[in-house]
């Protein structure tokens, strides 16, 4: 395969993961219940029934997987901090030994020299809260700066780069909309209050993590490029009401101030406008692909209808290999928001795979080795085509818990035996850490 193009060498090259989907250890030094913990113990929630009660047992396996993450020779690890960690019911006390481990994690980070970039929200809500209506009410979002300020409190001397919320868009949506994911609430367009409050709890944040002397800070949002289905008036509108839903709902208040969606309900308040918009030094962007976007058939309760896009390889999970999507996203961004878009990170990018260890005993994913490197290719592309990304990071270091779909979507550049906890260097382990090292 031919090399990777250059990158500036200041870009930042990173690993994601989640707290509930690989630290397990869910009932250990204090950790509250999460809305996860909830969902997944009801039945007919999870496939299988998987719960993230162990995961990856990163909890007390977090050295190796660092020394993992050292070995690949990234230059930093995107983690998230459990909220029911460290603030067991979202309000009150914090919880010193939730605190310790996210402090021996840095720590581990550090004398590895790999940046931590924390963050704070991967939708495990503390249950507590969302017994008094999660993110539906406005308390939450000042519950969250509350954590964000203990949290820089006490990493702050050592975390410089922040994320508030992960993906507000798809915890509004399947969480609170469509009732796939945690917490499970079936309230379709009733829905969103939760995005801003989200959003007013980000703000929030933001300001909290910044009095704490946090110098970059950003919100990461999954984001799509929309294709219509067809040219005609109906798909054209459809694909635009889509859009503005999945990508403008978070961004526009974010980067410009305000939403149409928004603008005048009654839950948004005087002054929450500005509190959303205060400035971020940064945005990560997760890309998996594009949506191809269709008018809505008869008596559909949505006003679109998600569509095929033909001709293109899948991955494990079904979903389209469109590296190109992520050049035409990125540029895309930069033409709406122009000087208003500050500089991104993709926070996540990688695919799922059928992966099988072999006689060899290695495991050959060859398909998230293609995916990676045309991703990169586009997202070179995006760069020299005047888009200003800082840094890459693929979802996931480990195999771990996918949500609504369990462990049967493997995500990992390492393969975890969830009845060993055995760690396996994929191929695409080996692909990465040569072509980085290819580079210094
Ligand atoms: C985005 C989410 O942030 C992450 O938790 C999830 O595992 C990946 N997408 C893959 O679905």
């Amino acid at each position: 395969m031919a090399a990777l193009p250059g990158f500036p060498s200041s870009f930042v090259w990173g690993v994601s993961t989640a707290a509930y989907q690989i630290e397990g250890a869910v009932g250990e030094d204090g950790r509250g219940r999460s809305i996860w913990d909830t969902f997944a113990h009801t039945p007919g929630r999870v496939r299988n029934g998987d719960t993230g009660d162990v995961a990856c047992d990163h909890y007390h396996r977090f050295a190796e997987d660092v020394g993992l993450i050292a070995e690949l020779g990234v230059d930093a690890y995107r983690f998230s901090i459990a909220w029911p960690r460290v603030q067991p019911d979202g309000s009150g006390s914090f919880n010193a030994k939730g605190l310790d481990f996210y402090d021996r994690l840095v720590d581990e980070l550090g004398a590895r020299g790999i940046a931590a970039m924390p963050t704070l929200f991967h939708w495990d809500l503390p249950q507590a809260l969302e017994d008094g209506g999660g993110w539906l009410s406005r308390d939450t979002s000042y519950r969250f700066a509350e954590y964000a300020a203990a949290v820089v409190e006490r990493l702050g001397d050592r975390v410089s780069r922040w994320i508030t919320l992960n993906e507000p868009i798809v915890h509004m949506a399947e969480g609170y909309a469509f009732g796939t994911h945690a917490p499970g609430r079936e309230l379709m367009f009733d829905a969103l209050p939760v995005a801003h409050h989200q959003l007013l709890g980000h703000g929030l944040a933001v300001r909290a993590l910044r009095a704490g002397g946090a110098t970059e800070i950003m919100i990461t949002n999954n984001c799509t490029p929309v294709i219509p289905a067809s040219e005609s008036e109906a798909d054209l509108a459809a694909a635009a009401v889509y859009d503005g839903f999945h990508n403008r709902l978070f961004l526009d208040p974010v980067l410009l101030g305000g939403s149409p969606l928004t603008d005048g309900a009654p839950f948004v308040l005087d002054g929450d406008r500005e509190i959303i918009a205060t400035p971020l030094d940064a945005l990560g962007i997760n890309y998996y692909n594009p949506t191809r976007v269709a008018a809505a058939p008869e008596g559909s309760p949505l006003p679109f209808e998600m569509v095929p896009i033909e001709g293109v390889p899948t991955t494990a999970f079904g979903w389209p290999v469109v590296p190109d999507g992520l050049r035409g996203l990125l540029v895309g961004l930069l033409d709406r928001y122009a000087d208003a878009l500050p500089p991104i990170y993709i926070t996540e990018s990688g695919c799922s795979t059928v992966d099988e260890v072999t006689a060899d005993g290695r495991i050959h994913d060859t398909a998230r080795i293609d995916y990676l490197d045309g991703h990169l290719r586009a997202l070179h592309q995006a760069i020299e085509e005047g888009v200003d990304v800082r840094g890459y990071f693929v979802w996931s270091l480990l195999d771990n818990f996918e949500w609504a779909e369990g462990y049967d979507q493997r995500f990992g550049l390492v393969r975890v035996d969830f009845d060993t906890q055995l760690r396996t260097r994929k191929d695409s382990f080996s692909w990465l850490r040569t072509a980085l090292s290819d580079r210094r």
